[in-house]
C-alpha cells in the first residue's frame, strides 16, 4: 500500500492568519489547501500568496464549486492552484468544464450522493473524491466509524483516489489502516493545536507508522 499524503486545510477567515499557519507547517505537509472559508474571504489573492511561498507544493483551491466550473477553475489555475474541488451535486458539465482548466478536480462528497453518480464522475475522467464529515455534522454529534470505512473502501475499489477529511486527529488515522487512503486532510487538528508544527509532525509520524 502506498503511504497517504498529508494535506493542511487553511480555513482561516483572513489571509495573514492563514499565511502564519502555513509558515509553521508548509514544509512538513505534502499538499496545501486554500480552504473554503479562506477562498470566500480572500480568494485568488490567497492562492497567489500560498503559491508564491510554496512554489514546489501541490496546492488545492477548496472552492466546492457548484456552477461555472470552467471560469472558476480558470481563475484558480491562473492564481496558482493545481487542483480544485467541486461539490458532488454539481452537474457533470460543471465538473468536466472545471477538469479542462486545472490539473485535477476533486469531488467533495457531502449529503446525498450515489455510487451510480460516482461511476459517471469516473467515466468523465474525474478520479479524485473527498470523503467528508462536515463540520456541522460533527458539531451535531456525528463521529467517524465503520459506516464510513465501507464507503471509502468501495470508492477506492472503484478506482478513485480518496481523500478523507473532517475533524481528523492523529488518533482517527488508525481507523483507516486497512485502506489505501490517498490523502488525509487536516485543518483544526493542526492549525488549532498549541504547537501546529509538532501537530503536523505527529500526523506524518502516525501516517508513516501505519502505512510505512
Ligand atoms: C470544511 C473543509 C475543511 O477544510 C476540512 O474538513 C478540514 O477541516 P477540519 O480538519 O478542521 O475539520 O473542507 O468544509
Amino acid at each position: 500500500m502506498s503511504r497517504p499524503n498529508l494535506q493542511i486545510a487553511l480555513d482561516h477567515s483572513d489571509l495573514p492568519s492563514a499565511i502564519e499557519a502555513a509558515a509553521y507547517v508548509g514544509e512538513i505537509v505534502d499538499i496545501i489547501e486554500v480552504g473554503t472559508i479562506l477562498c470566500l474571504q480572500a480568494g485568488a489573492e490567497a492562492i497567489r500568496c500560498i503559491r508564491a511561498l510554496y512554489p514546489e507544493k501541490k496546492i488545492v483551491a477548496d472552492t466546492k464549486c457548484a456552477d461555472a466550473g470552467g471560469t472558476v477553475a480558470q481563475n484558480c489555475q491562473a492564481a496558482g492552484a493545481d487542483w480544485m474541488t467541486v461539490i458532488c451535486c454539481a452537474t457533470l458539465p460543471t465538473m468536466k468544464a472545471a477538469a479542462e482548466k486545472v490539473q485535477e478536480v476533486q469531488v467533495e462528497l457531502y449529503g446525498d450522493w450515489t455510487f451510480e453518480q460516482a461511476e459517471q464522475w469516473l467515466a468523465a475522467g474525474i478520479s479524485q473524491a473527498i470523503y467528508h464529515q462536515s463540520r456541522d455534522a460533527l458539531l451535531a454529534g456525528e463521529t467517524w466509524g465503520t459506516k464510513d470505512l465501507a464507503k471509502v473502501k468501495r470508492l477506492i475499489e472503484m478506482g478513485f483516489k480518496v481523500s478523507v477529511t473532517g475533524g481528523l486527529s492523529v488518533e482517527t488515522l488508525e481507523l483507516f489502516k486497512e485502506l489505501e487512503v490517498f490523502t488525509f486532510i487536516a485543518g483544526r487538528g493542526i492549525t488549532a493545536a498549541s504547537d501546529p508544527k509538532k501537530a503536523a509532525q505527529a500526523f506524518q509520524a502516525e501516517i508513516k507508522r501505519i502505512w510505512g
